[in-house]
């Protein structure tokens, strides 16, 4: 059975675990700096295993050479937002937690396949891809997976249909001008805009546009987890089971929608090698522009970086 490892045993990351597990996709390991943190979930983890019927093994420690061996790593580590913060907010904390990661990752962990879901993910995609060294097909970041599956509850909710025939494709980058295009959002293949009237389905794209906010002023001091652990263990099972499939997430652009160099939400095909291609969509002038806008956003962020061999150019 397949490694994965969760960098991270927050909330999300014991999720992640938890989803994991419930789908039978990989064994486990749990790793948290916070001495003790990781085995005491692990430890619960696997106590409901006879009821669940999990027999995969979840395990934790605080040491990252604990990650060798790991076909995929989930990034769950970093500072959440308060109420009335931006995820943008959390660039330059972010930054050093995973400065702090992704070199042990690069020493136990080199081969694997690495989801992240710190925040500003897009941001952090691109900068975890930049130190890496990693190849972009392996570095991916968690945001239309979680994005389109609240849409798809709340068009389920407005409809009162299954959530299991609603699909949507959320686009561009994982703050309030992500892309929402309601003609890919379906019942069953039907376009919303077949089934609901305008105003209903820009309510529900707002409603989209600021679920996490949603979730985060309710809480007042933590943030969605149950949502991106569900997020992440679609994308670990569609990579450790090779099931080439289609979703949408933070990946790098090499001109792909006519950006270069930056790491944006697209979709793509997933498999066991990680990304297996970007798939470019034909959007409208309107929709192109709504892109080219997110894409903004990102890039701004992205600028504020400084790489070493940035810095050995200006000495
Ligand atoms: C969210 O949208 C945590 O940003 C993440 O809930």
């Amino acid at each position: 059975m397949e490694k994965v490892s969760i960098i991270g045993a927050g909330n999300v990351g014991t999720d992640t675990a938890f989803y994991i597990a419930e789908k039978k996709l990989a064994n486990v390991m749990l790793i948290d700096n916070v001495k003790g943190k990781s085995r005491g979930k692990a430890l619960d983890l696997m106590e409901a295993a006879p009821i669940r019927g999990y027999d995969i093994v979840i395990d934790g420690s605080d040491d990252f050479k604990d990650m060798k061996g790991s076909k995929v790593v989930v990034i769950a580590a970093g500072k959440v937002r308060r109420p009335g913060m931006l995820r943008l907010d959390l660039l330059e904390l972010n930054v050093k937690v995973i400065d702090s990661i992704v070199k042990e990752i690069v020493t136990y962990a080199p081969d694997s396949t690495v989801i992240i879901l710190t925040e500003p993910v897009d941001a952090i995609t691109y900068y975890t891809l930049k130190i890496s060294g990693l190849k972009p097909e392996k570095v991916m970041g968690v945001a239309g997976v979680l994005d389109s599956t609240r849409l798809c509850e709340f068009v389920a909710e407005e409809l009162n249909v299954s959530t299991a025939d609603t699909t949507a494709i959320i686009l561009g980058g994982h703050h309030d001008y992500m892309v929402i295009l309601p003609r890919y959002a379906r019942v069953e293949g039907i376009p919303i805009t077949e089934l609901l009237p305008k105003e209903k389905i820009d309510r529900l794209i707002e409603r989209t546009r600021n679920a996490g906010a949603e979730i985060v002023s309710n809480l007042k001091t933590g943030s969605a987890s149950c949502a991106p652990a569900a997020s992440v263990a679609e994308m670990v099972e569609a990579i450790v089971r090779n099931d080439h499939r289609i979703m949408c997430c933070p990946a790098y652009l090499n001109g792909e929608y006519g950006h270069k160099d930056i790491c944006l939400g697209v979709p793509v095909q997933l498999g066991v090698k990680g990304i297996e291609k970007v798939i470019e969509l034909e959007l409208t002038l309107k929709e192109k522009e709504t892109f080219d806008h997110s894409a903004s956003v990102v890039r701004n962020a992205i600028n504020t970086f400084e790489f070493e061999e940035e810095k050995e150019k200006k000495k």
